[in-house]
């Protein structure tokens, strides 16, 4: 595009050379003709001043060279024709009755004597010594245009008339061919000029295209696009500058991620404390446990303890790779809300909060069950942290034709505002002592890889509830950062 481009620019800079020198050719041409014929003026008048009148009238009647004279002067008139440049030769004529024959003639010697018609231009001429020259004429030989002088002898008497011309088409092929070469040295340095602003401009476009390319690619994530080398001073030096920044930015990255996983493996450690409790507890009990329904449900809590291990290590795995695999199944959307009641009850109990099931719906939702329930328990957990002894907490769901919602109210102080600004970003926690600040970024995450959404709508002193909608069905698997 931007050589095309440039291609017409060059063009029509060509094309308008063309027509402005079209315009000059025929504006000169005339010009020209003038200044040539002004030009022979001088050389007759110069020349027919210099000639010697009387020696010249001696020739009158002359038939050959050899005439006294006739040498000298044809060679006086030659040096005239050389130095002038003329090419075509210059003669003399003498009147005689209604005609005139040649006297001297710088090339032809032989027509010497032989008659020649009387222009009616040459009878100032010989009549009255003006000095005439002619407009353009033609004849068999050409386009012309002539000047006449009259040669005088010592008492001043016109004796015969000097004459010489100019071929037009000479002076305007000269024209011509000075035209040409204008517009082959116009079309040559255009050419040119268009030539080195390509090489130019490719030189300045493509580094600055391969630079773009690596900044679209970094803002995508990808940081190994190869920066342009051997760019012109100022890319050069913005491609330099942009190669340092991209790596400080990866090391700021590893170093950000190293610190989340190390924040993590923390609150990992501490979570992984209460199923342990668990298990080495029904492990213990086991072997001395008789009643075989007892040994079980031991079993059975042993194997769930176990299970939600796993499930906390692959969320952090999942976490820190940034990014969530879905396992989706079918259910109530109820059995989620009364699953994660039975999770939260022990925990609300030891705080005297009050659990309750709000509206819930028994129709199918599709998700990651296990994930949904993580998010529905940091959400009351929340929940159940915020509020003080006697307080409700209610979990509900609703389904609709094309989504669902899960809903978490509180009857707290509401989120304060400072914190409400940064509340999904990993570690933004507040008033809490043992918070790590990575349950509302898990809960968005997860709600952001089912293709739903996260809302909360809060009021300071009378509460908070949180919702996350998500479609019922399945949406397009797209891998989503985990958090902030
Ligand atoms: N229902 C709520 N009412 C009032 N404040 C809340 C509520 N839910 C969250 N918050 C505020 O949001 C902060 C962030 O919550 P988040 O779950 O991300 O981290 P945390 O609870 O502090 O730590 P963790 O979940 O790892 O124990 C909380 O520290 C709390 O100050
Ligand atoms: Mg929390």
């Amino acid at each position: 595009m931007r050589r095309r481009i440039v291609g017409l620019a060059v063009g029509l800079v060509f094309v308008f050379a063309l027509i402005i020198d079209l315009l000059h050719f025929y504006r000169e041409s005339g010009h020209v003709v003038r200044l040539s014929t002004d030009r022979l003026r001088a050389i007759v008048v110069t020349a027919a001043a210099a000639i010697d009148g009387d020696a010249h009238a001696e020739l009158n009647g002359c038939l050959d060279r050899r005439c006294p004279n006739y040498e000298k002067l044809s060679r006086y008139l030659k040096t005239v024709q050389d130095a002038n440049g003329l090419a075509t030769e210059i003669y003399t004529l003498q009147k005689v009755g209604i005609r005139t024959r040649f006297i001297i003639r710088t090339n032809q010697d032989w027509e010497i004597g032989l008659p020649y018609k009387l222009r009616p231009e040459m009878e100032p001429v010989f009549d009255r010594g003006e000095v005439v020259t002619t407009g353009v004429y033609g004849d068999m030989f050409g386009q012309w245009v002539s000047a006449y002088a009259p040669i005088r002898d010592s008492l001043g008497r016109v004796v015969a008339l000097l004459e010489a011309d100019y071929r037009v088409q000479q002076v305007l092929d000269q024209l011509w061919r000075e035209l040409l070469e204008f517009l082959l040295f116009t079309w040559v340095g255009l050419t040119v000029t268009f030539l080195l602003a390509r090489r130019l401009s490719t030189r300045l476009a493509q580094p600055l295209q391969e630079l773009t390319a690596a900044v679209d690619a970094a803002a995508a994530g990808d940081n190994e696009r190869e920066l342009p080398k051997d760019a012109p001073d100022e890319i050069g030096r913005l491609a330099r500058h942009f190669g340092v920044m991209r790596e400080a930015i990866q090391r700021a990255r590893m170093n950000e991620r190293l610190a989340v996983v190390g924040q993590m493996a923390g609150s990992l450690v501490h979570d992984l404390r209460g199923p342990i409790q668990v298990i080495s507890g029904n492990a213990e009990l086991l072997p001395g446990e008789e009643e075989p329904q007892e040994r079980a449900k031991m079993a059975t809590r042993i194997v769930e303890q176990g299970r939600r291990m796993e499930a906390m290590c692959q969320d952090v795995l999942e976490f820190t790779r940034g990014r969530h695999t879905l396992a989706f199944s079918s259910f109530a959307a109820s059995s989620l809300v009364d699953d994660v009641l039975a999770d939260l009850a022990p925990v609300a109990a030891r705080r005297a909060v009050r659990l309750a099931r709000g509206p819930t719906s028994e129709q199918q939702v599709s998700g990651d069950a296990d994930k949904l329930r993580r998010v529905l328990y940091n959400l009351g957990k929340n929940a159940i942290e915020a509020v003080g002894s006697g307080k409700t907490v209610e979990l509900g769901c609703s389904v609709e034709a094309e989504r669902w919602k899960l809903t978490v109210r509180d009857e707290g102080p509401g989120i304060p505002p400072e914190v409400a600004e940064r509340l999904f970003q990993p570690f933004a926690t507040h008033g809490k002592s043992g918070g790590t600040g990575l349950g509302l970024a898990i809960v968005k995450s997860v709600a952001d890889a089912h293709g739903g959404s996260v809302r909360f709508e809060t009021a300071a002193g009378s509460g908070t509830t949180f919702s996350v909608e998500l479609p019922r069905a399945p949406a397009a698997p797209s891998p989503k950062p985990a958090a902030g």
